[in-house]
């Protein structure tokens, strides 16, 4: 039997055209007119004013944070559950993330743990879209709105959801997005900033282009980074992009067959097909052990592994990060939800190149390895 990879892109579109036209062009570089198309084409998808690319889905982050100009004595609420990105940026800037732990249903940040996390210091939100569907928005907008803080978006694992019809990216003072291979649209590595603010959006640019000075180029009066996206990268998001809404049937169509599959196995805990505010996109086709079963997460990967099938496992909150530890921040803190989905929760292979006979393959296994 044929190994099934965690993911796979799908690149039969105009991938090779565009490139093409780069290479006969010599425009390789983020001067490039495909980037400049890419950023208003995101924008609009989203219904943004302003669009910038950047060379991935974390340093978007980082200049979210910092255009926002978050920093020392700042906090922000976060959900513990996310990828460490997200605290990084939070950290780096010398700001202190401030954690909420997730929804043991929707595996979300659990929205009602937010209000008693504001202080003072509360300077923004960041809400992180996990897996599929999105943060329960309404009662954010509304904290933001009565406490005055910023909201920083990620839907980096979100293109194509909404929020009662409103797309995910759409809600932040800031949203980011990430286009590396296992997202429903891919560059290779990319990211993309959106926000309706055009003094945002100015310094956003600013900041991914090391804060050169129009007047004079090289006299810095801040310090940016070379964030920046390339040509080559931006004419294959292009070439994604025409093919989303194709992309988003099939991931749906994925986790509905891998649902259908896999729903009489009582010790698992699939992902929720629907709430009331979003249809499920499944960026990843996550699942939860049940206490019931007498394994973890790691030994079921271990044993879908020696079956040749890929696997990830959940992320690890944020609070237990020896990294951040080291450092002196969350001690003690504990977010019951959080540690128990990183210990039994993985996902399975989901990417857009998978065809309905490796979906079945996996389904297959992973009924053996739980008998
Ligand atoms: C929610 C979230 N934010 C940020 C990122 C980081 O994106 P990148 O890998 O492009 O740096 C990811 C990556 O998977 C993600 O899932």
């Amino acid at each position: 039997m044929k190994s099934i990879p965690i993911n796979e892109p799908l690149l039969n579109g105009n991938e090779k055209k565009y490139l093409n036209e780069c290479i006969d062009t010599g425009w390789i570089s983020s001067e490039g007119p495909f980037v400049k198309q890419f950023e208003e084409q995101m924008a609009a998808r989203v219904g943004r004013k302003y669009g910038i690319a950047v060379c991935n889905g974390s340093v978007a982050l980082d200049v979210a944070v910092a255009a926002l100009d978050i920093g020392k004595g700042d906090e922000v609420i976060m959900p513990t559950f996310t990828i460490i990105s997200c605290a990084a940026a939070v950290v780096r800037a010398g700001a202190t993330p401030v954690l909420v732990d997730c929804d043991r249903v929707t595996w979300n940040m659990d929205v009602n743990q937010i209000e008693d996390k504001i202080t003072p210091r509360t300077k923004a939100i960041m809400v992180v879209h996990i897996y599929g569907l999105p943060v329960e928005m309404n009662p954010i907008l509304a904290l933001a709105e009565k406490y005055g803080l910023q909201i920083i978006e990620d839907a980096a694992e979100m293109y194509g959801q909404t929020y009662q019809d409103q797309p995910c990216g759409s809600f932040g003072t800031i949203s980011t997005f990430s286009f590396y291979p296992n997202k429903h649209i891919t560059t290779g590595e990319g990211g993309m900033i959106v926000t309706d603010n055009q003094l945002l959006a100015k310094r956003c640019l600013s900041l991914r282009n090391l804060c050169f000075q129009p007047q004079q180029r090289f006299v810095h009066y801040e310090l940016g980074w070379n964030f920046r996206m390339t040509n080559l990268q931006a004419a294959v998001g292009i070439a994604q992009l025409e093919r989303l809404d194709e992309f988003v049937v099939r991931k749906r169509n994925i986790g509905k067959q891998y649902t259908d599959l896999l729903s009489d196995l009582s010790g698992l805990q699939l992902p929720l097909a629907q709430t009331d505010y979003a249809n499920n996109i499944y960026w990843v086709y996550g699942i939860v052990l049940k206490d019931e079963v007498d394994f973890d997460a790691k030994e079921a990967m271990r044993r879908l592994g020696e079956l040749k099938i890929g696997t990830r496992p959940f992320f690890w909150g944020m609070h237990e990060q020896p990294v951040f530890q080291k450092m002196g921040l969350f001690v003690e803190e504990s977010y019951p939800v959080a540690e128990k989905m990183a210990r039994q929760g993985f996902y399975v292979p989901s990417g857009m190149a998978l065809i309905d006979e490796q979906i079945k393959q996996v389904a297959t296994n992973l009924r053996e390895i739980l008998q």
